[in-house]
């Protein structure tokens, strides 16, 4: 397989890379990825010198370089994690860069694929496209659910989805789409609330978390996004929709407590801040058609406390990127909150 993954300096597509090159020696990667604030080389650093690696600056809405590249190196296989993904970027700071990635580059790498005639593109989307659930509600997001985004991030990844679905009906392109829920693990970004949470209680910071702290979000280990992403580039069907999800529901004051308990700091480290607008209450993601191909989780519900620990743990031991990254998210929230500023606004924390 000559694989092409689109965002892998991020969170995911890095973890992603590292899994496929472990277990396939025989299986060659290009990295194409814009470097926007959220891309991160130093990521993916100890695979630079790999022979079967190699890295592209480019973005997935330049459909000329899409195809100069697959073209260049022969590529079989695509993946996509490139994305706009900060919610509150998307409700802040203005929704059109989202649209732009998130469905006009779904819909170019489609273009690509047809062109190179591509034997399977995944196409990495989110359980936010189906909205949320209620509370109280005991169901969960299946394939079938209705999509029905509630925010700027979410209905773009839907527009990407949609195309999928169409250049597959019209086209005949082999493409799969997946729908998982909220990733933890190494290398995220410090604007998501995990990491956010470790990063600033281990400044001997506080933490701010939204509302009530009740909103439900349901939890996945990003080795186990990646062994899911795997199964599909190898026996996905074409035109199908996967969820992808671990059957672990926790309240975002459950998470904060659990940091705190694995740091071993207190609750005077929690502070209350005002709710993100249209903040979905809950999540949950029935994963029963991928785990019928055969995938299962390494961390199921009964052992996110172990995958959170090991993620605490690899936080605190790679300091330099962790330094590194909080300077970056320093740097880049000043400008963030500086353009906002000059519309009034002010985004006040980050998940
Ligand atoms: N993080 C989660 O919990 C989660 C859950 C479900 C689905 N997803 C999906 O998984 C994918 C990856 O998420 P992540 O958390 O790793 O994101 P991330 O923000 O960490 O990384 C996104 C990457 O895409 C790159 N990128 C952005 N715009 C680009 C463009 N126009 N062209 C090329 N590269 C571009 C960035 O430089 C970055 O490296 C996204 O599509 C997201 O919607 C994420």
């Amino acid at each position: 397989m000559k694989l092409l993954v689109c965002g892998g300096a991020g969170f995911i597509g890095s973890n992603f890379i590292h899994y496929i090159l472990k277990k396939y020696p025989d299986y060659s990667v290009v990295n194409y990825d814009k470097l926007t604030y959220a891309g991160n080389l130093e990521n993916v650093v100890d695979v630079a010198k790999d022979p079967r690696y190699a890295f592209v600056e480019g973005d997935i809405t330049d459909l000329d370089h899409l195809d100069e590249v697959m073209k260049k190196h022969g590529i079989t296989h695509v993946i996509n994690f490139a994305a706009e993904t900060h919610v509150d970027r998307s409700i802040h700071g203005g929704a059109k860069e989202f649209v732009l990635t998130n469905t006009l580059g779904v819909q170019m790498i489609l273009d690509a694929v047809r062109l190179n005639k591509i034997v399977k593109f995944v196409n990495v989307s989110t359980d936010e496209v189906y909205g949320a659930l209620a509370l109280e509600d005991d169901r969960k997001f299946t394939e079938s659910t209705p999509i029905l985004p509630n925010m700027p991030y979410a209905a773009a990844k839907a527009g990407g989805d949609m195309m999928c679905n169409a250049y597959f009906v019209t086209h005949k392109v082999p493409v799969v789409v997946t729908h998982c829920s909220n990733n933890y693990g190494p290398y995220q970004f410090p604007e998501k609330l995990i990491p956010f949470f470790v990063f600033k209680l281990l400044k001997g910071e506080k933490v701010p978390v939204y509302g009530d702290g009740l909103n439900v979000r349901d939890w996945i280990h990003v080795t186990d996004h990646a062994s899911a992403l795997d199964l599909l580039l190898h026996e996905g069907v074409a035109g199908e929709i996967y969820n992808i999800g671990a059957d672990n529901e926790r309240s975002n004051m459950d998470i904060t407590k659990l940091i705190l308990k694995i740091i071993g700091l207190g609750d005077d480290r929690i502070e209350y801040v005002t709710d993100r607008p249209g903040h979905d209450r809950r999540y949950a993601v029935d994963a029963t058609k991928i785990m019928k191909l055969g995938w299962k989780p390494m961390y199921p519900r009964e052992k996110f406390e172990d995958g959170l620990r090991e993620t605490v743990k690899w936080y605190k031991e790679n300091t330099s990127w962790v330094e590194n990254i909080w300077n970056k998210k320093k740097k880049e929230m000043n400008s963030f909150q500086t353009k906002l500023s000059r519309s009034g606004k002010r985004m006040e924390s980050a998940t």
